[in-house]
């Protein structure tokens, strides 16, 4: 009688088909085609995205709790953007961007799980709270805006990114590059690499895989940290992620 030994049953059979090389971490797919909107994309750091995706060519559409607000701001905008409510926006885009206030947040997407249904959404909310000392990062029940998202929205393909951009740099024409990486969480691969991918659209800027949305909260703080760091050093700070 034969027994098997750990590690035997570690060794490959004989016969067992070669394994696949990893794949390439950086090659992403084509997002180019895909139509964004942008939820509460009437304020500084909804717009400041719009623009910066429209200008590489994205198809973009913003939202508001008011048409005439989205397309006031859309024309401002130029570069294609188009304006909507945002219910419209939700239903005619392939992803969808959350940039609200961690106020309106829950009750925003409450508001649109059937809209939203089936989309990719990719939420930039940074629960913060702020007082005499400054910034300070606030502790949701779900654990995080991304997981608030993702308790809210069973049918959507949930992820998180955008969190550590200023939104006075991405609204100003006369800067070109966006010089920082974006941290992607997500729990399905694909998913996140078409927020990978899109925000490599943007000039400078870097899409990085950063872990699954029950990491979010320490990426969603961290901006009250990037906050001190502006205030200090009158900047407009981004992050980026060595030797990857
Ligand atoms: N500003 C930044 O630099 C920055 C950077 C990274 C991430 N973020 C995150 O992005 C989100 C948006 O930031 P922001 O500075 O652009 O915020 P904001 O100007 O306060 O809000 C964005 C838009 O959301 C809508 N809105 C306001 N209150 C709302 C509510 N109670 N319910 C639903 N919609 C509401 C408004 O549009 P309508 O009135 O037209 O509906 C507003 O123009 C925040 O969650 C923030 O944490 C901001």
């Amino acid at each position: 009688m034969t027994s098997r030994t750990p590690s035997d049953s570690a060794q490959q059979p004989e016969n067992a088909p070669a394994k696949a090389p990893a794949k390439d971490p950086w090659d992403l797919p084509d997002v180019s085609g895909l139509v964004v909107g942008v939820l509460g994309g009437t304020g500084p750091q909804g717009k400041g995205l719009a623009f910066r995706l429209a200008r590489a060519g994205q198809k973009v559409i913003i939202g508001s709790r008011a048409a005439e607000r989205a397309q006031a701001a859309a024309e401002e905008l130029g570069h294609g953007v188009e304006g909507a409510d945002n219910a419209e926006t939700a239903r005619r885009s392939d992803i969808v961007i959350v940039a609200v206030p961690w106020d309106g947040h829950g009750k925003t997407l409450e508001g649109l799980r059937e809209e939203l249904a089936g989309k990719l959404v990719v939420d930039c909310v940074n629960p913060l709270g702020f007082d005499r000392q400054g910034a300070y990062a606030l502790r949701p029940e779900e654990g995080s805006a991304a997981q608030q998202a993702a308790a809210l929205l069973p049918d959507s393909r949930v992820t998180a990114a955008f969190h550590h951009l200023s939104a006075v740099l991405l609204q100003d024409p006369e800067t070109d590059m966006i010089d920082t990486d974006v941290m992607v969480l997500g729990e399905v691969r694909a998913d996140v690499e078409i927020v990978q991918a899109l925000a490599g659209r943007i000039p400078g800027m870097r899409g990085i895989f950063a872990g699954r949305l029950r990491n979010a909260h320490q990426v969603e703080s961290l901006v009250a940290n990037l906050i001190s760091v502006n205030r200090r050093y009158k900047a407009h700070a981004g992050l980026r992620v060595t030797d990857v």
